[in-house]
């Protein structure tokens, strides 16, 4: 069954399994010294620049959290937002293994500076886990972006206060797409010093790359990796995938066609009046206030998730397979429900 629970539901994209199969040949050098895992590396450096580290990981959350402890000691702390992927869904691993979160308030996913400049306390006292980064999610939880201008501002203030800046970008060709900008605009020259590269969510069977823009840092990153895990022994077969992603521009078909389908999802749900859009729609989720009634018949036949079980806020999530027909029959589900009035 199809439906809209996330975009790691869906399965591989066909040019990223051909990717697969392109690589399964012969015998390759293990651990990332092949030429599958360079080619990767050249196309990363052309889309953030040539000073980037690369470190390909198995998934989401070694990113983030290898991520962190290679810019933090153990004693200091990540500003992040409440609700970020961090702070609710890695089972405490960032704290485990890099340092401590301080998880502070949002608006639609985003962190204000105001709001990190309230939390910049305690400086040099021994009792307090010392503010080390900021952890930034693009495009957020909550499916909004933060804009080059935003981005800029945090991390200006950040390094003129000794901090560093990290982007969870599960999804960052999204934000690319919704934005209209680049991977090197949005990152790179905004000054982020670290980014978690997501693959997973985007089309790649599984994969994730950590990429060190600031050159002061990383050096220790492949033994940390090693340390927890997460040197893939067949690396070709992450790297290769990611080659192919960014060197066909497929990065872009896929964030086009996903937030593509994610407006029209949104379009038809807001002119169904029972129903409230409750976020900005700027990358490929839709949330939506649906009435509790309808969301069990409707998740019968097009599974989501429910966000908010107090509001009954739910998350429909499309993805690079979502079809025009599933929009169209998901809405006519719904507006079948409108009109019963159930
Ligand atoms: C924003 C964000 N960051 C990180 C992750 C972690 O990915 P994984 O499940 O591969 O560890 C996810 C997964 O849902 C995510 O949505």
């Amino acid at each position: 069954m199809k439906g809209f629970g996330s975009d790691n539901h869906s399965g591989v994209h066909p040019q990223l399994l051909q990717a697969l199969i392109e690589c399964n040949v012969e015998h390759a050098p293990s651990y990332g010294t092949d030429s599958f895992s360079e080619q990767a590396i050249v196309q990363f450096k052309k889309q953030f620049g040539e000073q980037a580290k690369v470190f390909f990981v198995f998934n989401g959350t070694a990113s983030n959290v290898l991520s962190l402890r290679t810019m933090m000691k153990r004693h200091e702390s990540v500003l992040c937002s409440d609700i970020s992927h961090l702070n609710m869904d890695e089972c405490g691993a960032p704290e485990f293994f890099a340092g401590k979160l301080i998880p502070l308030p949002h608006t639609d996913g985003k962190l204000a500076l105001e709001t990190l400049k309230h939390a910049l306390i305690r400086r040099g006292d021994q009792h307090f886990s010392q503010p080390r980064a900021i952890s930034l999610t693009q495009p957020t939880e909550l499916g909004t972006c933060y804009s080059l201008t935003e981005i800029k501002a945090i991390t200006e203030w950040a390094h003129q206060n000794n901090m560093l800046v990290h982007i969870d970008g599960a999804r960052l060709s999204n934000a690319v797409y919704t934005l209209q900008t680049t991977f090197k605009k949005m990152t790179t020259d905004c000054g982020i010093d670290v980014v978690s590269f997501g693959g997973t969510k985007n089309g790649l069977m599984m994969g994730e790359a950590i990429i060190v823009l600031n050159p002061q840092l990383g050096e220790d990153l492949k033994y940390l990796r090693k340390q927890a895990a997460q040197l893939p022994s067949k690396t070709r077969f992450i790297a290769y995938q990611f080659s192919k992603y960014l060197s066909t521009q497929l990065y872009l078909e896929i964030a086009t066609h996903a937030c593509t389908m994610a407006e029209q999802l949104a379009h038809g749900l807001s002119s169904i009046p029972q129903i409230q859009i409750t976020r900005p729609r700027q990358s490929n989720a839709v949330f939506a206030r649906i009435p509790q009634p309808w969301i069990k018949i409707l998740r019968e036949q097009f599974f989501f998730y429910v966000w908010d079980e107090k509001t009954f806020e739910c998350r429909l999530m499309t993805s690079w397979d979502t079809q025009d027909n599933e929009i169209t029959a998901f809405i006519d589900l719904v507006k079948e429900l409108s009109l019963a009035e159930v």
